[in-house]
């Protein structure tokens, strides 16, 4: 049986490995706390985190990339006021914030590994340890939000803009909130909510950013994917640190928040439409009750999506949209 290993002894041992380097057994064993005997085993147990870690006799062992941990202290700087929580572990940081009293908003919870990160349509979100981003927003609107439906496209820009900002190229959004680029999916955003019509409403923002996961951390993702670093290394760009977007993103998400409360999605309108992958082309909506095929005509004010099908154009609520072959 493997032996076991809390929280705090494997992020002793990744701290000691992070810089991707090679790191004797010896040096590794003092580091995490543990006898030179047990760490071969520990190690190991680095693979439940989805951490790759390559061993070499006589050498021993290095992450098969760096990795660079959060840092809840200087994230709360990017937003001065908002309190800001990174752990290490969780199940979703969705989950958590829909559990968490609303009188803590507004309140960001990112964490390095969700055990079940939650994507649309009951899909699994892939969040290896430190890979990439999985963050979310707990905000409470002091009235129902006229275009609350619209949120998810309202945060779709925020995301195109983060990434703009952090010099990652080629950024599109498709409906209703996929940030793709190069036509493969790059991030995206599930917006839970609690509270009644008419009273204060409740919101988690959920995002998850693909920033630096490798291929073999991706394999159980059945769609064409990318990461922030993958398309900033095609484009001749400086692969952006993984804390630094992070910041990015939460300043820019807080902004988009504060802005829609406000003003809701008019002010977001035009910044969507300049992102639109889809429209003008051929598409098919898939909803759970049928498939409905027309040209995408953009999106109205409340954030439906406009399909013109047989002269006829409809609002589409919801669904997956998957592009047509023309
Ligand atoms: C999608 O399917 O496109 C939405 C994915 C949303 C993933 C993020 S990661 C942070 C937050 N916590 C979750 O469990 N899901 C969202």
């Amino acid at each position: 049986m493997a032996a076991p290993l809390t929280d705090a002894e494997r992020l002793r041992l990744l701290d000691a490995l992070a810089d991707g380097q090679w790191h004797s057994g010896e040096a590794l064993a003092a580091a995490a706390g543990i006898t030179r005997a047990a760490l071969a085993k520990r190690v190991d147990r680095l693979a439940d985190w989805e951490i790759e870690v390559e061993a070499q006799k006589g050498v021993g062992y290095r992450l098969a990339q760096p990795l660079e941990r959060l840092d809840a202290a200087e994230l709360g700087r990017a937003v001065p006021g908002l309190r800001v929580e990174v752990l290490p572990v969780t199940d979703s940081t969705n989950a958590r914030l829909l559990d968490a009293p609303a009188a803590d908003d507004p309140q960001a919870l990112f964490a390095e590994y969700q055990t079940a990160g939650r994507g649309r349509r009951g899909r699994r979100w892939a969040s290896p340890f430190a890979a990439n981003l999985y963050l979310s927003i707990g905000w409470s609107f002091p009235d129902w939000p006229r275009q609350l439906t619209a949120l998810p496209l309202a945060i779709g820009v925020a995301c195109a803009q983060a990434l703009d900002e952090a010099r990652v190229p080629g950024v599109g959004l498709k409906w209703p909130n996929d940030v793709l680029a190069g036509g493969r999916k790059l991030g995206g955003i599930l917006i839970e909510h609690r509270g009644e019509a008419g009273g204060a409403c409740r919101v988690v923002v959920g995002v998850g950013l693909n920033v630096a996961m490798s291929a073999r951390q991706a394999a159980a993702i059945d769609q064409p994917w990318t990461s922030a670093h993958q398309l900033q290394t095609m484009h001749g760009v400086a692969p952006i640190s993984r804390r630094a977007l992070a910041a990015i993103l939460l300043r820019t998400l807080h902004e988009t928040l504060s802005a829609f409360e406000r003003a809701g999605f008019d002010a977001f309108l035009p910044a969507w439409q300049a992102r639109d992958l889809t429209r003008d082309r051929a598409v098919t909506i898939a909803s759970a009750q049928e498939a409905l095929s027309g040209i995408a005509r953009g999106v109205d004010e409340q954030g439906a999506l406009l399909l013109e099908a047989a002269g006829t154009v409809h609002r589409i609520h919801s669904g997956e949209v998957s592009l047509r072959a023309a």
